[in-house]
């Protein structure tokens, strides 16, 4: 039985795709620091690792055993734990090479533009704005390293299931209130792309499945942002409101949707014969379901 290691399988996307893996017949490992969500892990058939990314001793046996790894671990205030991950992997790497995939994890915020002058740009871009810069080294060094087959996965804003940026910044204004903040320097017709989470898990088991090797967009479609907010008030028989204004400097969040970004699927789709089982919009009744059911969870 082939062996998985998944790094981060306590966060919203490591947990997916960590419980794909096992569903679909891998032993499958996932480390994270916190006991409640190993116990979460192993309920989901997933053999839970409690450790940290930057302490690998505690996860380099299983490692080892795998011939899969995913990276979905991130900590934007502290690139050592990451670093120390990727030079632990190669190393095991090295010692075996040809063997092994890797799936890390990027995001889709690095690319697309906003109408700001070209300086402002860079200033405003959601990741050199939070020094991110970074994370797109490790991203490179996980592609170019010739002992391993390298998929970089990028998504765009993730919908369903637990949490997400689209949880928090859409569907909960939707849900609270008809007066909604728009981040957007468009008024509110910029194109934001999407996936649902297990259209995203299902794309990291094709592709560990696969040959392919580079990077990997992992989007269902492009939706202008305001016809999708529209589309979520319909949902739920409200008319809403939408007021539409730049984000402020330093709101990761509303930088990330405020992007003109379009990205195309063409190579998850031919390459991996990918397809998203779910659209956004036909989505909207069981993902609002969802949200409320998870925001009323946490506040018991
Ligand atoms: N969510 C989105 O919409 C989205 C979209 C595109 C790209 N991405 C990218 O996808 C990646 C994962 O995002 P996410 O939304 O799944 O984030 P998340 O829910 O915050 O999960 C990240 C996980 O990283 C783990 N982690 C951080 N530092 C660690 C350390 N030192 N040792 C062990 N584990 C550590 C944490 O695990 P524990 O707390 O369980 O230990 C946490 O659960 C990020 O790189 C993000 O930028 C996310």
């Amino acid at each position: 039985m082939v062996a998985v290691l998944v790094l981060g399988a306590g966060g919203y996307i490591g947990s997916a795709v960590a419980k794909e893996f096992a569903r679909k017949g891998y032993k499958t490992y996932g480390l994270t620091r916190k006991a409640d969500k190993a116990s979460a892990l192993a309920v989901d058939g997933v053999i839970p690792i409690v450790g940290d990314l930057g302490q690998p001793e505690g996860w380099k046996k299983q490692a080892q055993e795998a011939l899969i790894w995913v990276n979905a671990a991130i900590d934007y205030a502290d690139p050592k734990p990451a670093q120390t991950a990727f030079a632990e992997l190669s190393a095991i790497a090295a010692a075996a090479p040809g063997k092994h995939v890797i799936l890390q994890t990027s995001g889709a915020w690095a690319f697309g533009n906003n109408p700001l002058p070209a300086p402002a740009h860079n200033e405003f871009s959601p990741y050199a704005n939070q020094g991110l810069a970074w994370r797109f080294d490790i991203d490179n060094g996980y592609l170019n390293n010739k002992n391993w087959r390298g998929v970089v996965v990028i998504p765009p804003s993730i919908y369903g299931g637990s949490s997400s940026l689209i949880g928090h910044g859409l569907l909960s204004q939707v849900v609270n209130g008809t007066e909604f903040k728009l981040a957007s320097f468009d008024d509110g017709n910029q194109y934001v792309p999407l996936v649902h989470i297990d259209d995203l898990a299902d794309a990291y088991v094709k592709a560990a499945e696969s040959d392919y090797h580079g990077r990997l967009v992992v989007s269902e479609g492009n939706y202008v942002y305001r016809n999708i907010i529209e589309a979520a008030f319909a949902t739920e028989g409200k008319k809403g409101t939408i007021h539409a204004a730049p984000p402020a400097k330093g709101d990761f969040g509303g930088f990330g949707v405020s992007l003109n970004l379009r990205l195309d699927n063409t190579v998850a789709r031919t390459k991996l014969g990918w397809y998203p089982r779910h659209h956004f919009v036909r989505s909207l009744p069981s993902t609002l379901a969802a949200y409320k059911a998870h925001a009323a969870a946490k506040k018991a």
